[in-house]
């Protein structure tokens, strides 16, 4: 049985679970199993964003565990997220009122900007046409109110780089809590991880064991030798010696499930550790970025002309 989850602090005060439930491709009809199902067993972290399609039924299972007495609101952790068509000052709050009243909360533990990528108002998909230059000063203004509201606890952005969270900690008045990024052993982000410890802001990194099951990926990550080596020799699996490799790195993270034994197996990673000499062996691993975001790139159409432009380097 996993034990009880553990926290970071972020620079509000507030702890975030180290461990939270990725609902990015859960299926509408599997994803309330899934949180109610780990709810259940200890998961105390929800990372949710509107873009995911799947908020409504989240907010149904969120309903029923509090009714229910399983968990009270304050006990839990929930993340959103802010999608690029909605970055324009007058449609922030909007944005988060409507993933309020599909999530049934009067508040979010987190809300973030889904990407440094700016699309036309009430534009759907990824259409190169639809991209334009974004301006994450004013976007971030409006974040800051929703803190100041309270409608959101904490603040922050996701799939930025080093150079773009450094361009806004330089006019943000609340500086962003988090950066939730790509993170995994074969794609560590040091150099953005160092950057953020040194400006006070928590990594969280998604697709911690490589989004195997995203089809437009070839995802090894859970393949690679070392990791398997490191998971024989601990009687543990690639997964979990996956996800407890990002914690002793000192970052929160988010592994997706919708099956049941593999919630709880993602969760039973507190209990153990990975000795010093094979948790330096990860450093061996070569390193390649699997979410490229080539989607928000267009030699014409974008401002971002290049995967390089859009992670400034950082590739
Ligand atoms: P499933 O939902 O059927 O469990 P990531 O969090 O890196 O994006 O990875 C999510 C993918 O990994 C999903 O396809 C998920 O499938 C699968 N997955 C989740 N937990 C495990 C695990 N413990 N072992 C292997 N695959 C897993």
């Amino acid at each position: 049985m996993a034990s009880a989850v553990r926290f970071f602090e972020l620079n509000t005060g507030a702890k975030i679970p180290s461990i939270g439930l990725g609902t990015w491709q859960s299926e509408p009809s599997l994803v309330g199993n899934a949180v109610a199902t780990a709810i259940k067993i200890g998961y105390r972290h929800i990372d949710c964003a509107q873009v995911y399609g799947n908020e409504a039924e989240i907010g149904s299972v969120l309903k029923k565990v509090f009714e229910d007495g399983v968990v009270k609101r304050e006990e839990l952790f929930i993340t959103s997220k802010l999608w690029c068509n909605d970055h324009d000052p007058e449609d922030v709050l909007k944005a988060l009122d409507k993933t309020l009243l599909d999530l049934q909360l009067d508040y979010v533990d987190l809300y973030l900007i889904h990407w440094p990528v700016k699309m036309k108002k009430g534009s759907v998909g990824f259409k190169p046409e639809n991209l334009l230059q974004p301006d994450i000063a004013s976007t971030w203004k409006a974040m800051e109110v929703l803190y100041d509201s309270g409608k959101a606890r904490a603040i922050g952005v996701s799939n930025f780089s080093s150079k773009k969270l450094g361009n806004l900690l330089e006019v943000a008045r609340v500086p962003p809590a988090v950066n939730q990024v790509e993170c995994h052993p074969s794609w560590r982000q040091t150099k953005l991880h160092e950057f953020c410890k040194a400006k006070g802001v928590h990594l969280s990194g998604y697709s911690p064991l490589g989004s195997p099951g995203t089809t437009w990926l070839k995802s090894e990550v859970l393949k690679h030798p070392i990791l398997n080596m490191v998971a024989e020799k601990l009687g543990r699996t690639p997964a979990q010696v996956a996800l407890r490799w990002g914690l002793q790195m000192g970052h929160s993270v988010l592994p997706k499930s919708v099956n049941e034994a593999r919630i709880k197996e993602n969760l039973d990673v507190y209990d153990w550790t990975i000795p010093d000499e094979l948790f330096c062996q990860f450093e061996q691993i070569e390193q390649a970025r699997l979410i490229r975001g080539a989607f928000f790139v267009h030699e014409t159409l974008s401002p971002y002309k290049s995967v390089e432009e859009l992670w400034d380097g950082e590739i």
